[in-house]
């Protein structure tokens, strides 16, 4: 399952629904810059690295190799889940997974200030910092972690070569290495029961016929290298990444589900063509409670861009897709859809790799009236009204992906199933009024 937008489409409630048909959730990119909001029976949990999947007391959960783990965040995760009586011993976490220090956390925050107007508008959390050492080779794994001799002499080196950057570059203090590797010892502890060869534990998982849940955090438009460079985070959200970040081989991997909001938010800097600036932007910020779980940063809103949502479904290999927060537009007298840019004069279908090309991009909107009524209660496509219908079948035509799931709201039964989307046909899904799709 993947984010088809830039990020917080609503995946995390997905995960949460497709996770009842999941043996085995397993998280492959990202880190705690992530954050899914679910919220069961009234209760709101806001996890950002633990799959949502642990809410499910039979589920295992695994966080891949292709992520970065912060075990300060980690840990704090745990204490809640355990706090509420949520058993976490279904948590599994990588070996090879790269590991957030302090210092990359700082890193992080002082490069973004360094850079001024060139500031990607990051979550300060270490992120990039991490990727980065893990592609310079000086990252720290969690089986570094698990070894207290090993560790003790690698951050003593790694250490005193952070505190030359954060001194000399920017005018940081320095870390005391006896300090943060006490302190990364003791969480040590406090994973070691949870840590496992975990492509092993899928490949086996796979061999066993359990049905398995790959969950990307942020979304394609994020993507290192399919997304908005340089305004993108430092992993691989796309479908693919799952392969490179489980260890499991392509050709296990049966369907890819999209997620996409009604409409279309991003956190942070970058070009964004469908953004709206006014009333209606506040509006659809207002309605959909668009802040960051992570770091409670105002969403930026728009209309929804095809064009975007194309591109998702041709990078992923989306099968089918699920459109989340369509309640969000209820009250409007019409909506506007991107169909196409116009670039330089010119109708550009295609969304384009230039970051400097994708700003100068404008949106090409067909317009759709309104419905102007609650789809809160609505439980099938036939309870919608006429108007919402037709916007999620024009989506669906527009995108050439069918809908499987709309979501208009955030308890888990606000939700329409228009076809099961773990078990249903591949590609042979249904349009959201019934008609076949051939893609
Ligand atoms: P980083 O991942 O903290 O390095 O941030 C890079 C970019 O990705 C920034 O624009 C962030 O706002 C954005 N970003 C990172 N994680 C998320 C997320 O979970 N949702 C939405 N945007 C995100």
């Amino acid at each position: 399952m993947i984010g088809a937008q830039w990020g917080d489409e609503g995946k995390g409630k997905i995960t949460d629904l497709l996770s009842k048909s999941a043996d085995v959730v397993v998280r492959y990119q990202g880190g705690v810059n992530a954050g899914h909001t679910v919220v069961v029976q009234g209760q709101t949990f806001k996890l950002h690295l633990i799959p949502s999947g642990i809410l499910y007391p039979d589920t295992e959960c695994i966080i891949g190799c292709g992520t970065v783990i912060d075990p300060k965040v980690l840990i704090e995760e745990l204490d809640q889940l355990e706090a509420l009586n949520i058993s976490t011993r279904n948590l599994l976490i990588s070996e090879t997974a790269h590991v957030t220090m302090p210092y990359h956390r700082l890193i992080d925050r002082a490069s973004e200030e360094r850079r001024g107007d060139h500031k990607i508008g990051t979550t300060g959390r270490g992120i990039g910092p991490t990727y980065a050492d893990k592609s310079e080779r000086t990252g720290i794994r969690v089986l570094d972690l698990m070894n207290p001799q090993g560790l003790r002499k690698q951050l003593n080196w790694t250490i005193n070569y952070k505190n030359v950057i954060l001194e000399k570059l920017y005018n940081l203090p320095p870390l005391d290495p006896e300090a943060v590797i006490e302190e990364y010892l003791a969480y040590a502890e406090r994973l070691r029961p949870h840590v496992v060869d975990s492509s092993l534990r899928i490949y086996d998982a796979i061999h066993r016929k359990r049905n398995i849940l790959f969950e990307g955090a942020q979304g394609t438009l994020l993507d290192l290298d399919h997304g908005t460079y340089p305004y993108v985070t430092s992993s691989n959200p796309v479908a693919g990444g799952a392969c490179v970040g489980t260890g499991v081989g392509p050709t296990m991997i049966d369907r890819v589900i999209g997620v996409a909001k009604a409409y279309t938010t991003r956190v942070g800097e970058g070009p964004f063509p469908t953004e709206l600036q006014g009333t209606l932007g506040e509006l659809l910020c207002d309605r959909g409670a668009e802040f960051g779980t992570t770091t409670g940063r105002k969403r930026r809103c728009g209309w929804f861009d095809a064009v975007i949502g194309r591109y998702a479904v041709r990078i992923n290999g989306m099968d089918c897709l699920a459109i989340t927060k369509l309640d969000v537009l209820d009250e409007l007298e019409e909506i506007k859809v991107c169909v196409a840019y116009e670039i330089d004069g010119q109708r550009c279908e295609n969304f384009p790799s230039s970051a400097r090309v994708f700003a100068s991009c404008q949106p090409i909107y067909k317009t759709l009236p309104g419905w102007q009524k609650s789809t809160a209660e609505c439980r099938t496509l036939e309870d919608l009204p006429k108007q919402a219908l037709d916007y999620l079948k024009f989506l669906a035509e527009l995108m050439e992906v069918p809908i499987a799931i709309v979501s208009l709201g955030a308890s888990r039964d606000q939700t329409i199933i228009v076809e099961d989307p773990i078990h249903g046909p591949k590609r042979a899904l249904l349009h959201a009024d019934g008609t076949p799709v051939s893609v």
